[in-house]
């Protein structure tokens, strides 16, 4: 038996903002953006939309993909760090929204892996035999958390939903293993510093924008790199691949440059990996759940095909994992 991707969706706001937006509010540019991250444009949500919105319709759509109705879901899983509240858990108001009244839902917090570890959860769950349906889901909301006076840290970021779900079948095809780490002792280079118990909300934790996204690009760019490598090849070697067996690529969108200097580290072709940070910039959690519904639509998944992907973001946290379509 394996857990199985039965339905794809994802949702991707309508509003766009251009790098040349971005030139009017920050001393930045257009050619400096594409040539250091290789984004051209993000989505950004509407004033009157949130994670949860976003992350319902993501899976929603997926749902439908599947013909699966929301009383058959065991469970709803979740990656984010821009959910509606501190708490209680955004999964819980999707869970509403859907109507998936037999499921239990939670959030997990791994930053850029939050999907990946999300899946992981879920795959144990199913594998366990606990559960045979699970919705599994990326979605943020970054442009409220990022500090849209920091050029160092406002170009790289948007908003958007991604989900899988995932249904028990006996099959080859689905999740055939999942591999993740974490270390703490990088926590300063990718942070939220306030408002949660460290530092409560406070006039001068405002002052201080403590409430915003911090992140030193360049260290945090060397560590990416050499962990997407090491993870990926970690979960070609664990079911006895190599990367000339790798159908599709999907790792998460941060910058086309350390999507470049991964794929060449392990030796995959262009053709094998998918990009689309160009159009959507760091979604965080819900880069991969879009890319895989992206890659899907665009008839690049097939039956029997080998679907590698990767992560890494803050905590740190890293991850992979390789799927059987
Ligand atoms: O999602 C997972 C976690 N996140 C990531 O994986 C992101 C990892 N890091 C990166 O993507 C890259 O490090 C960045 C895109 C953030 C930065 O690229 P970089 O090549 O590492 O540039 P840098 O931080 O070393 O900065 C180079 C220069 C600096 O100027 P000086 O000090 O050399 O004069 C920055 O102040 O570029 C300057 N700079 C900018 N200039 C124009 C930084 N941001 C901007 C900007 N526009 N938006």
């Amino acid at each position: 038996m394996k857990a199985r991707i039965v339905g794809t969706g994802s949702y991707l706001p309508k509003k766009i903002m251009t790098n040349q937006d971005l030139e009017k509010m920050v001393d930045t540019s257009h050619e400096w953006i594409v040539t250091r991250t290789g984004i051209e444009e993000r989505r950004i949500a509407a004033e009157d939309e949130c994670t949860s919105d976003m992350a319902t319709i993501a899976a929603q759509r997926a749902m439908d993909m599947a013909g699966v109705a929301a009383e058959d879901i065991d469970l709803i899983v979740m990656g984010t760090i821009t959910g509606d509240y501190p708490w209680p858990a955004t999964a819980c108001i999707v869970q509403a929204n859907l109507g998936a009244k037999k499921a239990f839902a939670y959030d997990v917090s791994a930053a850029c892996s939050g999907f990946l570890y999300a899946l992981s959860s879920a795959n144990d769950y199913i594998m366990s035999g606990r559960g045979k349906r699970a919705l599994v889901i990326g979605a943020e909301t970054l442009s409220r958390s990022v500090d849209w006076t920091d050029r160092n840290t406002c170009v790289l970021f948007g908003d958007g939903a991604g989900a899988v779900l995932l249904e028990a079948q006996e099959s080859e095809s689905g999740v055939l293993s999942c591999h993740l780490h974490s270390d703490g002792n990088y926590l300063e280079l990718l942070y939220q510093p306030g408002f949660g118990a460290k530092h409560p909300a406070s006039v001068e934790g405002i002052g201080a924008r403590l409430s915003y996204l911090k992140m030193q690009g360049n260290e945090v760019f060397k560590v990416a790199v050499r962990s997407l490598t090491q993870v990926s090849k970690e979960a070609l070697t664990a079911n006895g691949y190599t990367s000339a067996d790798v159908t599709q690529f999907i790792p998460h969108q941060a910058n086309l440059r350390i999507l470049e200097a991964t794929t060449k580290r392990l030796g995959l072709t262009k053709e094998q990996s998918f990009i689309n940070v160009h159009k959507y910039g760091n979604t965080s959690g819900a880069t991969i759940p879009i890319a895989i519904d992206e890659a899907y639509h665009q008839g690049l998944l097939k039956e029997g095909d080998l679907i590698l992907s990767a992560a890494f973001g803050g905590g740190f946290t890293w991850g992979s994992t390789l799927i059987r379509w």
